[in-house]
């Protein structure tokens, strides 16, 4: 379906549908219970693994690939500490017998392990390069179709603002396990092994007072990450409520000066941006005890070997050469636990951010495609009008009733019948669900209960190309996407020709005003000049509409930002632009009625008088009253 919903006043930003109950968000104090309001999806256990194994799955080679690269590059690095046993032990006291070779050998193997290494890393930073990178392109176009695909009543709540955070600052934090966390992992897991065995195999003793040490060392790391967890989640909630508030500042940034919001938005942002500083301050906290607490155990493990390890050299129990290569090794071996604090860092970041992401990606859109799409019948001749067009489609309402999911019933429930080409006229006070009635014509909502049928088929039943041709809303804030006048009037019929893009712009009389923009058609609607008013926006909205040529058109306020002369010449498109469909006007200047074959007036969610207008007009009713009251102020 097309629509041509969007932001107010001026389109600048992205769309942030205004909505009575949802006015100002994200000031800081969430509300309990409700999940969208403390940033958490719900996500269901096991949920972020998943996600981390489908995305990693179409690359298992390039893993595997990465994982060989660095197991090599380790092997290279660490077997300087061999080189020197072996000078110690058996080079020197060689090269003091003046045999030369072993000495050779050692200089030369240090020489080989370097270029190995360095040849290894090469190909680890390669592989894993292309892998993290198609994972994060991956999750990026995951996350954007999903936020696409989501219902409007998920974007209700959500808000932009959280969406993007999370394409940002979430994938963001993944990309650095990716890139660096990762690689210290492999580094840490593998060197320790590596070294482990090493002093295992050189002297079984001090081997395991190495080993040993790794037990406090795995209590200190389980306590880290319980903590880190906790607030990582919370750091990654409170800088997606700082980008909310952003969000929504600059998409209000006309209301904010006209109001002068300035500076309450200050203090608001403030105590959003304070609250991400807190968190981020919790997590450092809990790096740096992690930090403390590692090199504390790691020295006091290498002071104890030391000092045995001294004392077997001095009774001859063991050779200092080995000694030697095993402080070498240990001091290696805390090194990368050192390290291990980075990666742990990167790790709760990505795996708290992951979550929120998978919570997401895990949401089932409430108004969701067909699992057997349904294309409309084909209209056949009999029922052609006598000139020949398309008269639109039926519209039913079978006993519908609607409510939002964050309020009550909106819609008791009710019955209505379109029948084919009309134009219908509905009317009656603020907030009584006229809008609502329109949404659910356009699926952006399925109704609670009953059936919205269109040419008897069931709109949840509809494929998306069919309901696109069928139904077309244009609604109040005409929303522009960057590009030209032309690209966003052919929005709903991109294959249209420049000659009839100008035919829907003649029709509508916006021809006039896009000829004198700078570049007439082309010129960019985001760009110096392109700059026009609210009313030329609705204009450019019902070319788009027209050119669209849907079945059913539903306007809702759609000329509310013209002026009289202005919109007594859409009116007079209107009869064109209308004809040989069905269509829905909704309008609180009752000029607009004029042209409509029927009326419905609405009243907290029921239609109360249904008729055509001169009959309606000549009764007693609402209509009757609200007609002469507006007579009377034209007059
Ligand atoms: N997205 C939403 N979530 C929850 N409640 C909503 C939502 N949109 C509208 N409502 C509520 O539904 C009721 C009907 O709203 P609706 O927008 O249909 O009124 P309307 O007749 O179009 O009013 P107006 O003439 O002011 O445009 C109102 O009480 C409104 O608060
Ligand atoms: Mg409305």
């Amino acid at each position: 379906m097309t629509t041509t919903t969007g932001t107010p006043v001026e389109a600048t930003g992205p769309d942030e549908e205004p909505h009575p109950q949802e006015a100002p968000r994200g000031a800081g104090a969430p509300r309990p219970g409700d999940p969208f309001d403390q940033d958490d999806l719900p996500t269901s256990p096991g949920a972020t693994g998943a996600l981390l194994r489908s995305l990693l799955a179409p690359h298992r080679r390039g893993v595997w690939l990465t994982v060989v690269a660095l197991l090599l590059q380790q092997g290279a690095v660490q077997s300087g500490p061999l080189l020197v046993a072996y000078a110690i032990d058996s080079a020197v006291p060689a090269f003091r017998d003046h045999a030369y070779g072993p000495l050779v050998a050692v200089g030369i193997g240090f020489l080989l392990t370097a270029c190995l290494s360095a040849v290894f890393q090469y190909a680890y930073i390669r592989l894993s390069a292309r892998v993290s990178q198609d994972v994060l392109l991956d999750l990026r176009g995951r996350i954007f179709r999903q936020a696409q695909a989501l219902s409007v009543d998920f974007h209700d709540r959500y808000t932009s603002g959280r969406v993007i955070s999370r394409a940002t600052t979430d994938v963001e934090s993944l990309r650095e396990l990716l890139s660096e966390g990762l690689q210290e992992l492999v580094n840490v897991i593998l060197a320790s092994l590596y070294i482990t065995v090493m002093l295992l195999w050189l002297d079984l003793g001090i081997g395991s007072v190495a080993a040993a040490s790794f037990v406090p060392l795995y209590v200190l790391i389980r306590l880290y990450r319980q903590r880190a967890a906790r607030a990582y989640e919370e750091r990654s909630s409170a800088i997606a409520a700082v980008i909310v508030k952003f969000v929504e500042t600059m998409n209000g940034i006309r209301p904010v000066r006209a109001f002068r919001r300035e500076q309450a938005n200050d203090a608001d942002f403030g105590r959003l941006n304070h609250r991400h500083e807190r968190s981020n301050g919790t997590a450092m906290l809990e790096m740096a005890r992690y930090v403390v607490g590692s090199r504390v155990l790691a020295n006091t493990a290498v002071a104890g070997m030391v000092l045995w390890g001294a004392y077997r050299v001095a009774g001859g129990t063991l050779a200092l050469g080995v000694l030697a290569a095993a402080v070498l090794f240990v001091r290696r071996l805390y090194d990368p636990i050192d390290r291990l604090a980075m990666f742990l860092n990167a790790y709760e970041s990505a795996a708290a951010s992951l979550k929120k992401i998978a919570g997401l990606l895990e949401q089932v859109p409430s108004v969701p495609e067909p699992a057997q799409p349904r294309e409309l019948p084909e209209r056949t001749a009999a029922v052609r009008d006598p000139g020949g067009e398309l008269p639109g489609r039926d519209v039913e309402f079978r006993d519908v009733s609607f409510g939002y999911r964050t309020g009550g019933e909106v819609l008791p429930r009710f019955d209505l019948r379109l029948p084919a080409g009309q134009t219908v006229a509905v009317v009656g006070s603020t907030g009584a669900g006229k809008s609502t009635l329109a949404k659910l014509l356009a699926r952006f909502y399925d109704p609670s209960h009953g059936q919205v049928l269109l040419d008897g088929v069931d709109l949840r039943e509809l494929s998306t190309a069919a309901l696109r041709r069928g139904v077309v809303m244009v609604t109040q804030e005409a929303f522009l996407f960057s590009g030209t006048v032309a690209e966003n009037i052919a929005i709903g019929r991109p294959e249209s020709s420049r000659e009839e893009i100008e035919r829907a712009a003649k029709a509508i009389g916006a021809h006039d005003f896009i000829a004198a923009l700078p570049d007439g058609y082309d010129t960019d609607v985001r760009k110096r000049g392109g700059r026009i008013s609210a009313g030329q926006r609705q204009l450019v909205a019902f070319a788009r509409a027209l050119l669209a040529d849907p079945a059913v058109l539903i306007l809702d306020e759609a000329t509310s930002s013209l002026d009289i002369p202005g919109e007594r010449a859409v009116q007079r498109a209107m009869r064109t632009v209308l004809h040989g469909r069905t269509a829905v006007v909704i309008a609180h200047r009752l000029s607009t009625v004029e042209i409509a074959d029927r009326v419905l007036v609405m009243e907290h969610g029921a239609i109360v008088e249904d008729g055509a207008p001169a009959e309606l007009i000549d009764g007693s009713g609402v209509f009757a009253e609200l007609h002469r009251a507006w007579r009377d102020s034209v007059d």
